[in-house]
């Protein structure tokens, strides 16, 4: 069976306004990228095209990147998607495949699993073309703002790409239609207009279509974590001395010794205050709590921590999850390890199940090995808001 595949990227994207859509970033490629890689990796290979603006072959290849172009032929699109799938089909006739998908360039997220769904049905029928559900209740309207019909929900459906066909059947089909003059935006309508019945496969509420700006924005954040969040690391040391209280997290861990330091001396929570500042890139703890300031004095480093939070929220930057480690000889830590992590949580504002507390020994080495010392280290994701 020898599949051929048309991407149509030949659009204006009026809807979607500034840029082509299908040239913008997504993920660590493209739109138009995304939207051609799964057909790129069928087997056997599948012959691809890719419809374009007028001269827009370059822009195009650009947006997919050298790997993927070179497995492509481009083909200048229409006027209307109709015609630009024509163009398509036209520039197929030398391959002659048995079937031909075709699909927007827009849709990104298609999954190799629809794909084969959708090339199987259309084997099996000669069309398929994927349906989702409604989500909306539809209306039928004149066009002078008059409501004419309101269809039941439940049957009607809205048609997704690639749509499969038998090449030589839509091919014809096609060329009537532009004979005709026909006005439509996918190639289902007009198969089924010429050709014949059209088998319904199931969609995936996944493989969404890039119309609007906003259909991308919202995309970036999923997709693009480093545009809506940022990592930061803080450690810490301090001597374990007699006299002072092991304060972890906020914590008393019963103990003979405990933290020296000018603060109460919480190593874990000064890791995790520098963590919080680092990801907002706020500076440190010592910017913030100069240990020379007389008011930081035995100063509750859970109060600490939360100033440095407001510092963070102030900037945009929420912390959505905070792991840390905690090495030292002795005492066992793993009886306090839920207070500790409540501890933070409750600090934080966050669920428990976001902050994460692991022990460590030093396996006898140097000063937190010789137990005269406790160290921690701390990560944090803040995200922006
Ligand atoms: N398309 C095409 N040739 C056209 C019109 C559209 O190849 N003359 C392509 C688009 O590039 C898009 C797909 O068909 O990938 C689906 O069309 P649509 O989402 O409507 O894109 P545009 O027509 O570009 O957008 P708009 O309708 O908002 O102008
Ligand atoms: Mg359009």
């Amino acid at each position: 069976m020898r599949l051929a595949v048309i991407v149509t990227a030949a659009g204006k994207g009026e809807r979607f306004g500034a840029g082509k859509k299908e040239f913008r970033r997504l993920g660590r490629g493209t739109v138009l990228a995304a939207a051609v890689r799964p057909f790129t990796e069928l087997e056997p290979p599948a012959f691809i095209v890719v419809t374009v603006p007028s001269g827009g072959s370059d822009a195009a290849a650009e947006a997919l990147g050298p790997d993927l172009a070179r497995g492509v032929r481009f083909v200048e699109g229409g006027a209307t998607r109709r015609e630009s799938v024509l163009h398509g089909l036209r520039e197929l006739r030398d391959a002659d495949p048995d079937l031909v998908l075709v699909h927007d360039g827009a849709r990104p997220f298609v999954s190799p699993a629809l794909i084969e769904s959708v090339a199987n049905a259309a084997e099996a029928h000669g069309a398929a073309v994927p349906l989702v559900p409604l989500v909306d209740t539809p209306k039928e309207v004149d066009g002078s703002g008059v409501v004419i019909r309101h269809p039941r929900r439940g049957a009607m459906k809205s048609a997704q790409t690639p749509q499969g066909f038998g090449y030589r059947a839509l091919l014809a089909a096609h060329e009537s239609a532009e004979a005709d003059g026909m006005d439509c935006t996918d190639d289902a309508e007009i198969y089924a207009r010429y050709a014949g019945p059209v088998a319904e496969v199931q969609g995936d509420p996944a493989n969404r279509k890039i119309t609007f700006a906003a259909d991308l924005e919202a995309e970036g954040h999923a997709s693009d974590p480093v545009s809506g969040a940022r990592v930061g690391q803080g450690w810490d040391v301090h001597r374990l001395v007699p006299g002072r209280l092991l304060m972890l997290g906020g914590v008393i861990v019963p103990f003979g010794l405990g933290e020296d330091g000018h603060s109460d001396g919480d190593v874990l929570f000064h890791a995790v205050t520098d963590a919080l500042l680092g990801a907002a890139a706020l500076g440190d703890i010592g910017t913030h709590f100069p240990p020379d300031d007389p008011r930081w004095k035995d100063a509750d480093s859970g109060g600490l921590f939360r100033t440095a939070l407001g510092l963070s929220l102030a900037a945009g930057w929420e912390p959505a999850n905070i792991d840390c480690t905690v090495i030292l000889e002795r005492p066992k830590l793993r009886p306090h390890v839920e207070a500790i992590r409540a501890g933070i949580a409750a600090a934080a504002g966050m669920p428990v199940s976001s902050v994460s507390v692991k022990a460590k020994t030093c396996e006898g080495l140097g000063p937190v090995g010789e137990g005269r010392a406790i160290e921690a280290h701390a990560v944090v994701l803040s995200r922006k808001f």
